[in-house]
Order: C-alpha cells, then sequence, then structure tokens
C-alpha cells in the first residue's frame, strides 16, 4: 500500500478533496499516467482519429441502446394486427415514441459507422506497421475486438426481425451445419429450435444487449492497457521512447492532454458532421445501411429472391462463396466456412508475417505500396460481390479475390523483406502547421 501523503492544513478544499481521493484510489496516478503524462510521438495524422473515433461510436451505440431496450419488444409471436410483435415493437418507436426515429437510426447508422471508424483504423495499422513488436498484443486485442464486433452486429441484425433479419440469420446459422459431426446439432444449439424462431431472438437479443458487449468492453480496456504500456507508434514508425531527456521524457512525445485530447475533438467535429448528415438525410444510405426487404416483417414460408449481408461482412461473404469445389471428403459450403473464418483469423498473424526491416509504409520500396494498394481494391471488389447476386462472372471474380486476399499474407514472409528500403529517420518528421 502507498504511505499516506498529507497535504497543509490551509490548502483549498479541492486539494484536500482530491488528496483523501488519492489516498484511498489511484485517480491522479490514473489520470497522469493515461492522460496528462502519457507521451504520445508528435506527429500524429488524421489517420489517428479513428481510435478515439471508435470510442465515440461505441458509447453512442450503448446510449441509444438503453433507450432502444425501452421499447423494443424481443417477441416473435404475431400481434392482433397480424405483424410480430418485435418487427411492430421498432415500427413503434419509428413513428410514436418521442424521439424514437433519432434514436434508432442514430443506432443503426452507428452500426455502419462503427465498421468505417474500425476499419479505417485497421488500414492505418497496416499501413504504420502499428502491429509490429513491441505491440503484437494490441493488434491481437484488436482483432478479437473485430470478431467480437462481428458477432455484435449480426445478433443485432435479426432484433428488427425483418425478412433480411429473419433470413440472413438462417442462411449463417445454417453455415454450421456444414461441420462435420457436430455442425448440425451446433446449428440447433445456436438457433435454440429447428428453424430460427422465438428461441433464436431472445438468446440473440440476450447476447447483443449484454453478453457480447460487456466482452467488447473488456477487450477495447485490455487494446488500451496494452497500447499504452509499450507507447503509440507513429507514421514515420520510430520508437519514440529510444531517445529521452533528462527527465526520462521521449524528446519525440507529447503529453496526450491537452494536446491530442484537442486534436481528437476536432476529429470528433468532423465525424458528428458527416453521422448527422446521414443520421438526418440518408439513414437507409442506398439501402446498403438498412436493406430495403427489411422494411417487410419476417416471414419464414417466404425466401428473398436475393439475401445479401450487411456491406461490412460482404468481403468475408464473397470469400465464403467463391468456394465451389469439393477438396477431400469435405464439400463446398464447409471450404467457404473454414476460409471465411480464416480470412479474419489470419489477420491475427500480421505481426508475425511482416518480415520488413522498417515499420512504416514511407520507408518501403514503391511496389510494396502498390501490393498495399492492390489489396485494399481487392478488398473493397469483394465487398461489391458480396452484396450482388450470384453471377458466373462474378464467381471468378471473387475466386481470383480470395486468391489476392490469401496471397497476400501467405506470401508476405517473402515479399515484405524484398527490396530496397529506404532509412528511416533517428526522430520523428514533424512540421508545425
Ligand atoms: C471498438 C473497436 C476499437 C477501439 C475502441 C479501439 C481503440 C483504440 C484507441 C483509442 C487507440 C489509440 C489511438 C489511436 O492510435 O488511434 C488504438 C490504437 C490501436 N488499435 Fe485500436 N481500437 C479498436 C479496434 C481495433 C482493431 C479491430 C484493431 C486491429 C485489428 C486495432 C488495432 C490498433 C493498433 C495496432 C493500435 C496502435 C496504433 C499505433 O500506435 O499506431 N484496434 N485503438
Amino acid at each position: 500500500m502507498a504511505e499516506f501523503h498529507e497535504v497543509p492544513a490551509d490548502a483549498p478544499v479541492g486539494v484536500k478533496f482530491l488528496n483523501w481521493i488519492d489516498n484511498r484510489f489511484p485517480l491522479s496516478v490514473t489520470y497522469k499516467a493515461h492522460l496528462s503524462e502519457y507521451y504520445a510521438p508528435k506527429n500524429f495524422n488524421a489517420w489517428y482519429f479513428f481510435g478515439s473515433l471508435a470510442l465515440l461510436v461505441l458509447v453512442i451505440q450503448i446510449l441509444t441502446g438503453i433507450f432502444l431496450v425501452m421499447n423494443y419488444k424481443p417477441d416473435a409471436s404475431i400481434n392482433a394486427a397480424g405483424l410480430p410483435v418485435a418487427f411492430a415493437s421498432v415500427e413503434y418507436i419509428m413513428r410514436d415514441v418521442p424521439w424514437g426515429w433519432l434514436i434508432r437510426y442514430m443506432h443503426s447508422t452507428g452500426a455502419s459507422m462503427f465498421f468505417v471508424v474500425v476499419y479505417l483504423h485497421m488500414v492505418r495499422g497496416l499501413l504504420y506497421g502499428s502491429y509490429r513488436k513491441p505491440r503484437e498484443l494490441v493488434w491481437v486485442f484488436g482483432v478479437a475486438i473485430f470478431l467480437a464486433l462481428m458477432a455484435e452486429a449480426f445478433m443485432g441484425y435479426l432484433l428488427p426481425w425483418g425478412q433480411m433479419s429473419f433470413w440472413g440469420a438462417q442462411v449463417i446459422v445454417n453455415l454450421f451445419s456444414a461441420i462435420p459431426l457436430i455442425g448440425p446439432d451446433l446449428s440447433v444449439f445456436i438457433r435454440g429450435d429447428y428453424v430460427v424462431s422465438d428461441a433464436t431472438l431472445n438468446r440473440f437479443f440476450a447476447l447483443h444487449v449484454i453478453a457480447v458487449p460487456l466482452v467488447l468492453i473488456g477487450l477495447i480496456v485490455a487494446h488500451i492497457i496494452a497500447l499504452h504500456e509499450v507507447g503509440s507508434n507513429n507514421p514515420d514508425g520510430v520508437e519514440i521512447k529510444a531517445k529521452k531527456d533528462a527527465r526520462g521524457i521521449p524528446l519525440d512525445g507529447i503529453p496526450f492532454h491537452p494536446y491530442y485530447t484537442v486534436h481528437d475533438v476536432f476529429g470528433v467535429g468532423m465525424f458528428l458532421m458527416v453521422f448527422s448528415a446521414i443520421v438526418f438525410f440518408a439513414p437507409e444510405a442506398g439501402g446498403y445501411f438498412l436493406e430495403a426487404n427489411n422494411f417487410f416483417p419476417a416471414d419464414p414460408f417466404k425466401t428473398p429472391p436475393h439475401i445479401a449481408p450487411v456491406w461490412y461482412f460482404t468481403p468475408f461473404y464473397s470469400i465464403l462463396r467463391a468456394n465451389t469445389f469439393n477438396f477431400f471428403w469435405l464439400d463446398a459450403k464447409l471450404w467457404g466456412v473454414i476460409f471465411m473464418g480464416l480470412g479474419v483469423v489470419i489477420l491475427g498473424f500480421l505481426p508475425w508475417l511482416d518480415r520488413s526491416p522498417v515499420k512504416s509504409i514511407r520507408y518501403r520500396p514503391f511496389w510494396h505500396k502498390l501490393v498495399y494498394g492492390v489489396f485494399f481494391i481487392n478488398f473493397v471488389i469483394l465487398g461489391y460481390l458480396g452484396v450482388q447476386p450470384p453471377s458466373p462472372v462474378g464467381q471468378i471474380v471473387s475466386q481470383i479475390g480470395t486468391l489476392i486476399y490469401f496471397g497476400f499474407f501467405i506470401l508476405m514472409p517473402i515479399w515484405s523483406r524484398m527490396g530496397t528500403f529506404k532509412q528511416p529517420p533517428e526522430r520523428v518528421n514533424f512540421k508545425p502547421h
């Protein structure tokens, strides 16, 4: 236990109160360690907005979620008007609950914007090699967050109990039945029934509202603790802790608060402009954020002609659909599931696949930038194909795209060390504006 610290008897009451707390709880110590004396590299750029923006969207989702739960009912039974109760409760929120439309549109827009922000946050990590030693765990926690976020979004999507909610869940849960031996039982276990039903809706509600958010919050706390243990990377990939002044403060570091709190508030302002524009003027985002088919109540007897997941899942959905061959004793559907899962899991191995002598893209050979460019464009093409109905051309393109996606990672130990690298600077590059 730390020693009891005394303040002079004539100290201001605020100082006395803080001292009283600090003697019982590490408030000032924590504030200093994570904010006022957390030294971050002085050359952060706009790519560094997305971590704090992801935290902002998390808060938006939790707050709007709390108010949605006050009026939403996870109930698949049919009401007097012939509508499923869950579907009708969402319509009630949209039409009758004061400001309900705003809360619901903020939550549905927030779901998509969460992925926009997190994808950009991951791209930053890729460009600057932020996953490299000593930040491997920061990245691995990040990939776990990404998986939890996908589970959260998938289960949330069932709740409005529209046609896409129902059939999307039906398709995805059915995938588990492709696993040999345990598959069929596993999918019944997940649904709690032989088909997606009221039991599925209730358990997805419980998981979406409490279980997965708890896991997410725990992982995010671990993510930030791990980051603050090793310190932030930066666009030059220079380890600022290597050069310190006499007081032990990194020469290229500035206190997170106030410098980056102000920087991040600017990012929040920019983000909220985009977010509000979508919420107020285009909450369906052309059918990408809210799909047209989900404005029809779930009907187990009417399969929609084209079932596609929401845009943020579609690159991985394309990988699933690209597997059309039966290999060994396993059928194409199972290979699809395996590759789709591997598509996410392989991200977690990045710290060990990348053997480049420099971290940041700035000091890599020009052709490495092209490799990254091809990888990102390929990911967008896979995403586009995933929202389209299956077609022979789309199938071939998604097969090539899947090869490019996995080739990028599997061949990385070889290509990442090839070429002529520029010498990274000793100190970070920074020009004050
Ligand atoms: C809810 C989701 C997430 C939240 C709230 C979050 C939060 C943060 C915050 C606040 C930072 C510090 C500020 C910054 O560097 O931007 C950060 C850094 C970082 N995050 Fe995340 N993160 C999330 C998801 C992810 C994911 C999915 C990945 C990767 C798979 C990831 C990888 C990283 C890395 C590598 C850093 C260190 C960056 C550097 O030092 O250059 N994060 N995160």
